[in-house]
């Protein structure tokens, strides 16, 4: 392996204004793929990025159709004998509302000293561009990877990766491949390197009470109906205890306890809880009593409403009992809970509590397994090595409270250990207004991308 790649640094170096350019056009692209009227950007996006894997020299590039948002498949296969990765990230991007908060536009990049600014500079799009952008460094100053790489970039995981799962079970074959690197997580916090050892889950759910047929007098009415936001109301506060815990029975069967061990790594990590709280910006912090703030997010399981609406919102007053009400609400999963059997759960305890005198239903609208990557593994300590060699500190190994729903899928249908490698920062504001990736890291982390390759390639097999 080429300790210091002299040629790979002097094209990264000259090329620079070159993928800032390139990285903008790719930002431009609204493809926001919650919204069916950005279905044509996805597409856009998924486009622009095949043929910026062509043009650095990655071959096979094409839109997979899976019945949503296409995925972009490319490969470049000709390291005989050595590994081959499968990278994964995804081109679609969060909704930008509220869209008076930003700054500037969010699909019109722009620099702002060392940061750039944009709805997907972080996630994921920085990610993705970084990954080409190694691939055409490498395919231009050696004529080839170390290792043999496999390129799927989704259109769809803001959205729930509704069709990947079926995606990856009919391609199978081509998906062959020693390792998945996941680039789609951060750093810790204060821009420390990290390696992401776990994901949460999610079981997302909404909620409607459903009582007369349309808004009545609450004069006339009153006392004499129940009303669905108040029963609404009383179905939520019964979901949580103060105690932080969530009263659904059966909720916490399946958690996996953490040990001793894993315990005392957590509390090892340079973590300024003050810090946090006043990052965040909130007079405390709560939760599940007994756990630890980075126990609670990285490992407990948690229940929030994500929206709540029903009735007169408008000014002023006007004296009804709303026809219904209707609320988002959304569970964190931890190992081994099942997303599928938590909605279950939530189902049936909310009929069993909801008053009478209205109708409760429950239906599910997204889910995603939790997920654990092996920290031992050796592609793991290959982009251990990776971040240490580029960014000049040995990673942390963090659990994050965020799902990537196809992680899990990669090891239960495709079979593959993954490694999780990303740049972004605790403060991004990822899915908020005014977005933006560090450049420095986005520049260090097409360095570690190309030297994980390395690093991988000299891994005895
Ligand atoms: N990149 C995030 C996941 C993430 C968040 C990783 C925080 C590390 C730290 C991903 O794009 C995301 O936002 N996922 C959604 C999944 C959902 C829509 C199924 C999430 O976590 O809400
Ligand atoms: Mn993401
Ligand atoms: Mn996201």
């Amino acid at each position: 392996m080429t300790v210091t790649d002299a040629a790979l640094e002097a094209h990264l170096v000259a090329t620079r204004k070159g993928r800032y350019d390139s990285y903008r056009d790719l930002l431009r692209i609204p493809s926001i793929s919650a919204l069916p009227q950005h279905a044509g950007d996805c597409r856009r996006a998924a486009a622009w990025l095949a043929d910026a894997l062509t043009r650095a020299g990655v071959e096979h590039a094409e839109l997979a159709e899976t019945g949503g948002h296409p995925v972009v498949y490319a490969d470049w296969l000709h390291a005989p004998g050595a590994p081959t990765v499968l990278v994964y990230g995804h081109y679609d991007v969060q909704p930008v509302d509220p869209l008076e908060l930003w700054t500037s536009p969010p699909f019109e990049p722009v620099i702002v000293g060392d940061r750039l600014l944009a709805r997907g500079a972080a996630d994921d799009k920085g990610h993705v561009h970084a990954h080409v952008m190694a691939a055409e460094a490498l395919l231009a100053t050696r004529g080839g990877l170390p290792v043999n790489v496999k390129y799927l970039f989704e259109g769809e995981e803001e959205s729930g990766s509704v069709n990947l799962d079926r995606w990856l079970e009919e391609n199978r074959e081509r998906l062959t491949a020693d390792v998945v690197v996941i680039s789609d997580t951060g750093f810790f916090e204060g821009n420390r390197p990290a390696i992401t050892i776990g994901l949460r889950g999610l079981m997302y759910a909404q909620i409607d009470v459903v009582g007369t047929p349309v808004d009545v007098h609450s004069g006339g009415y009153g006392g004499v109906v129940e009303n669905p936001a108040n029963a609404l109301a009383q179905i939520i506060a019964a979901l949580k205890g103060p105690d932080g815990r969530v009263r659904i029975p059966g909720f916490y069967d399946d958690v996996v306890a953490l040990t001793d061990d894993e315990r005392a790594a957590m509390a090892a990590l340079p973590f300024d809880e003050e810090a946090y709280r006043q990052r965040i910006g909130v007079p405390a912090l709560v939760g599940e009593v007994g756990f630890t703030v980075l126990e609670r997010k990285g490992a407990r399981p948690s229940l929030d409403v994500n929206g709540i609406w029903g009735g007169f919102t408008g000014e002023g007053s006007k004296t009804i009992i709303p026809a219904h009400a209707h609320a988002k609400v959304s569970c964190r999963l931890v190992t081994a809970q099942d997303p599928d059997r938590i909605f279950e759960a939530l189902r049936s305890f909310v009929v069993e509590i909801a008053p009478p005198g209205v109708t409760t239903t429950v239906h599910q609208l997204a889910g995603g397994r939790p997920s654990l990557t092996p920290q031992d593994h050796p592609a793991t300590k290959a982009a251990a090595r990776a971040l240490e060699a580029t960014f000049g500190e040995a990673p942390v190994y963090i659990r994050e409270g965020g799902s990537i729903p196809v992680c899990a899928s990669f090891e239960s249908i495709l079979g593959l250990p993954v490694v999780m490698l990303g740049f972004s920062q605790p403060d991004e504001h990822a899915h908020a207004p005014n977005e933006w990736i560090d450049l420095a890291n986005y520049e260090t982390g097409i360095r570690t991308f190309a030297r994980m390759w390395d690093e991988l390639a000299e891994v005895p097999r």
